[in-house]
């Protein structure tokens, strides 16, 4: 079927040349996704689909859409989060005939207007990050159901929606939890967050770490990841949660654990990291130190109660791109970063280019299997097969240049239990 000509939403198409730049420097790092496109050149397993991603827009994700492009899609793409969309990334994608409907900064009705424009397009395949896509399909926006083949969640809070979809029978279609698959979550969430939220916190903040306190809201695999580089970088770490398992583990690990009113005394920078909502919230703020800095890794601006911290402040001021200093009742004051929201995607690039060719692999390969097994899978949540996770860890061996022992018929008889 032929896919109709679609004009683009964007910002100005003529910061192309500088979004190509950066689409050029992480195509060099990302050896799994290029191996993918030299496959897909040949097979085109996305000839005559139309798929629909809403990712935050920038230079990874802009490669993972000319990937697919590359398989034969036709590719459109709106952003995950109102701040992390880089204009000349889209108009770069825009240059190479990928439809975007995406700006930096859009008011809230417009971000939701380019969510919907990717669904106007009927698409057959989707990319999810967070469960926008699917919520939309699921309410006011069935009638682009008709053609939809499955999808690809990329997050844990999407996952959090989509399991409660389908746990309740409503889930239209068969969608692959991605952000499940061993290569997602061990180096993506975990690596990937760690690295990423300091290079967000330290360029837009330009102070030190070493000697500070650091509290780290949540230990779950991106938990894990801050902890460790706030450590790396000399800081002192607290841990906060709420799963005695996840304590322990925090505690063996290293780190000290305490319920968030006595962090809230002791911490110079919090990291919210949970996916769940106000996990600072409002008795916490007063008891901060003064010069305290707040921001947030999860997915959504919800784990920081901003509501009620821009109703007790006495002055809100931006004090420098990305800060936004608080003056309290009490005569203290506490800087946001990033309004709250990811702080390694609103105000830095994401995720290393290394880390997210894992990952972008796991989002190609999910729709190839999709498409493979049109109409026979479930409409339920799906893991990534295991042979996928495998062969992007064989890829990123291969491209790393590290050689691996395979196990010697001995070994296998052992295995398979046939003991002497
Ligand atoms: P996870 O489920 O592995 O960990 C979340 C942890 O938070 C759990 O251990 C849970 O017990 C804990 N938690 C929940 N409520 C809490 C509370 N009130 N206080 C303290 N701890 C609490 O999830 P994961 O993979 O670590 O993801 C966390 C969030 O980060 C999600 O929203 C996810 O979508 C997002 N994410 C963000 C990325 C980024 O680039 N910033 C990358 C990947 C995921």
């Amino acid at each position: 079927m032929s896919i109709p000509f679609l004009p683009s939403m964007i910002a100005d198409a003529t910061l192309s040349p500088q979004g190509k730049h950066k689409i050029d420097w992480v195509q060099a790092h990302m050896p799994v996704l290029r191996r993918l496109h030299a496959q897909y050149v040949q097979q085109q397993p996305f000839a005559g689909l139309t798929v629909a991603i809403s990712l935050h827009l920038e230079a990874k994700t802009a490669y993972l859409g000319l990937v697919l492009q590359a398989g034969g899609a036709h590719v459109v793409m709106a952003g995950s989060n109102p701040l992390s969309t880089q204009d000349d990334v889209c108009a770069a994608l825009v240059a190479q005939g990928v439809t975007v409907y995406a700006r930096h900064n859009p008011t809230p009705a417009e971000y939701e207007q380019y969510l919907h424009k990717t669904l106007d397009t009927h698409p057959d395949l989707l990319i999810d990050d967070g469960g926008d896509l699917v919520h939309l399909l699921h309410t006011t926006r069935q009638d682009a159901l008709s053609r939809i083949r499955g999808g690809a969640e990329e997050t844990t809070t999407g996952i959090m929606r989509l399991h409660a979809l389908a746990r309740t029978g409503q889930l239209r279609f068969p969608m692959v939890a991605v952000n499940d698959a061993q290569c997602k979550f061990l180096f993506d969430n975990r690596y990937g967050t760690g690295q990423s939220v300091f290079d967000g916190i330290n360029r837009t903040t330009n102070l030190v770490v070493a000697g500070k306190t650091v509290v780290v809201v949540g230990y779950g695999w991106c938990g894990k990841g801050v902890a460790l580089r706030a450590k790396g970088l000399g800081a002192q770490v607290i841990v906060t949660e709420i799963d005695p398992i996840k304590a322990i583990e925090a505690y063996m690990d290293g780190f000290t654990v305490m319920p968030m009113h006595e962090a809230a005394r002791q911490g110079d920078t919090f990291v919210t990291v949970t996916g769940n909502c106000a996990v600072i919230d409002e008795p916490h703020f007063l008891q901060m130190k003064d010069g305290a800095i707040l921001c947030n890794a999860g997915h959504f601006d919800i784990e920081i109660n901003m509501t009620h911290l821009r109703t007790i402040a006495t002055r809100i001021e931006t004090v420098r791109p990305h800060i936004e200093q608080f003056s309290l009742p009490n005569g203290r004051t506490l800087y946001v970063l990033a309004e709250g929201r990811l702080v390694n995607l609103a105000a830095g690039d994401g995720h290393p280019a290394e880390i997210m060719d894992m990952t972008f692999a796991l989002q190609a390969l999910a729709l190839e299997h999709i498409v493979q097994h049109t109409g026979t899978l479930p409409a339920t949540v799906l893991p990534v097969p295991r042979t996928c996770d495998v062969y992007v860890a064989q890829c990123k061996l291969e491209a790393l240049g590290i050689v691996i022992d395979t196990l010697t018929p001995q070994q296998q008889a052992y295995y398979a239990g046939e003991h002497a």
